[in-house]
């Protein structure tokens, strides 16, 4: 599916590789294909008619200089049946000027200097109101990752919620989270959201389901991550298949860079169908034996589901890591008969705090728990951290992200 097309008015010869820039921080596919460089007052029928016909999806205008001209420009060309979205660029102290953008008609104005976030959230709105949304399609599908635990209480929402926050906060790239868990799922919930519809109604609508009805069914948290919630009240889900649900994966995967799966604990028809579709499984655990046993008793069966993929496939995860603890990740590693890939530290304090909010428990970025998902995000989407990866993960963890043969 082709991306949208942009056009750029300003008197600012640099302005359009500024705006350029902020494009591709924001990750979205959108390519600026006509710039006209001239103050509004030396617009022509030239530049009016190369707009005509160039008939961008998306046109921004600076209103650094002359803002009051430039907004009589943009009043002009939708009064003369512009289709595409205006987006305005400009001071954001004079709330009246704003205001008079508004009331010309211009679908989205942005503060200068541009911040990439909210270039990101005023496109991702233009192209929601004009059903285009999911146009942003990355070129190759995009990666599930599922996260499963076998015992409830694990953490599984706690780490699919902070790790999808982590995976697009790092990417800009379109991320979205998916409650599998038909029953009771809560992702929602602990990234405090309302949602309106659920994964159950896009999979009774599938058969009509086009880019503009999945906008509908998901909802966009602050922090830019996207959410395919669970039912409130619990879904029969046995009425959900396998193969409908691998049909819904691979659509999402079109639309999508990243894919988050919280998966329930049991294995319903929507898991088995996730698992065939995981490009990787986390196996989440905690150290304590009810819980191992519990993945133990499971392990069997969840690697049949990966045959083709190898070992690469299916990793460990142990969350409430404590280096102290009772049971080490040597033994974890003897009982699965799979390495421990990572460790996400206990942090109480993080996380309640994160519950009480209603926001990630990332968004406390110095806490323990918000730098191990960090530095689990940074290596899945194959992201540079900002700051080097020093601390326990560092002194743990290989190059490769492997633990090494240190032992706790
Ligand atoms: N690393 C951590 N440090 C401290 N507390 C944690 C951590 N991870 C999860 N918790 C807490 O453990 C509890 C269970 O977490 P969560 O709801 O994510 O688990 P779950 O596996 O999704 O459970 P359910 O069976 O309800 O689906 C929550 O109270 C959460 O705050
Ligand atoms: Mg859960």
């Amino acid at each position: 599916m082709p991306g949208l097309s942009a056009a750029v008015i300003s008197a600012d010869p640099d302005f359009t590789e500024t705006l350029r820039a902020s494009l591709g921080e924001a990750g979205h596919d959108l390519s600026i294909e006509m710039s006209i460089t001239q103050p509004y007052t030396e617009i022509d029928d030239s530049h009016l008619e190369r707009l005509r016909e160039g008939r961008p999806d998306v046109t921004f205008l600076d209103l650094e200089e002359e803002p009051h001209v430039g907004l009589k420009f943009a009043q002009f060309i939708i009064d003369s049946g512009f289709s595409g979205a205006l987006i305005a660029l400009g001071s954001t102290e004079s709330p009246e000027l704003i205001l008079s953008a508004m009331q010309a008609g211009v679908t989205e104005f942005v503060g200068k200097p541009i911040a990439p976030e909210s270039l990101d959230a005023a496109i991702d709105r233009v192209l929601r109101k004009s059903g285009r949304q999911a146009t942003r399609v990355a070129t190759q599908p995009g990666r599930l990752f599922m996260i499963f635990s076998a015992k409830g209480g694990t953490g599984s929402t706690t780490t699919a919620v902070n790790l999808a926050t982590e995976m697009h906060r790092l990417t800009r790239k379109r991320t979205l989270l998916v409650d599998l868990d038909l029953e009771l799922g809560e992702s929602a919930l602990v990234m405090g959201v309302q949602p309106r519809f659920s994964l159950v109604d896009l999979v009774r609508n599938f058969h009509r389901v086009d880019s503009r009805l999945l906008a509908s069914y998901i909802e966009r948290h602050e922090t830019g991550v996207e959410i395919l919630s669970a039912p409130y009240q619990p879904a029969d889900y046995e009425a959900v298949s396998a193969d409908r649900i691998k049909q819904v994966l691979q659509f999402l995967k079109q639309h999508y860079d990243y894919i988050v799966v919280d998966s329930p604990k049991t294995f319903t028809p929507a898991a088995m169908g996730a698992f065939e579709e995981a490009d990787e499984l986390y196996l989440l655990t905690t150290a304590d034996i009810p819980s191992l046993r519990n993945l133990t008793r499971c392990i069997q069966l969840v690697r049949s589901f990966g045959r083709r993929r190898g070992d690469e496939w299916m990793r460990v995860i142990v969350n409430r890591f404590e280096s102290n603890s009772v049971v080490t990740t040597g033994e974890i590693e003897k009982t699965l008969g799979v390495d421990v890939y990572w460790t996400l530290r206990n942090d109480y304090r993080a996380v309640m705090a994160s519950i009480n909010s209603g926001r990630p428990a990332v968004s406390d970025p110095k806490s323990a728990f918000a730098k191990d998902v960090r530095a689990l995000a940074s290596k899945l989407t194959d992201t540079q951290l900002e700051s080097d990866r020093g601390g326990l993960l560092g002194g743990l963890f290989g190059r490769n992200g492997r633990r090494e043969t240190v032992e706790q």
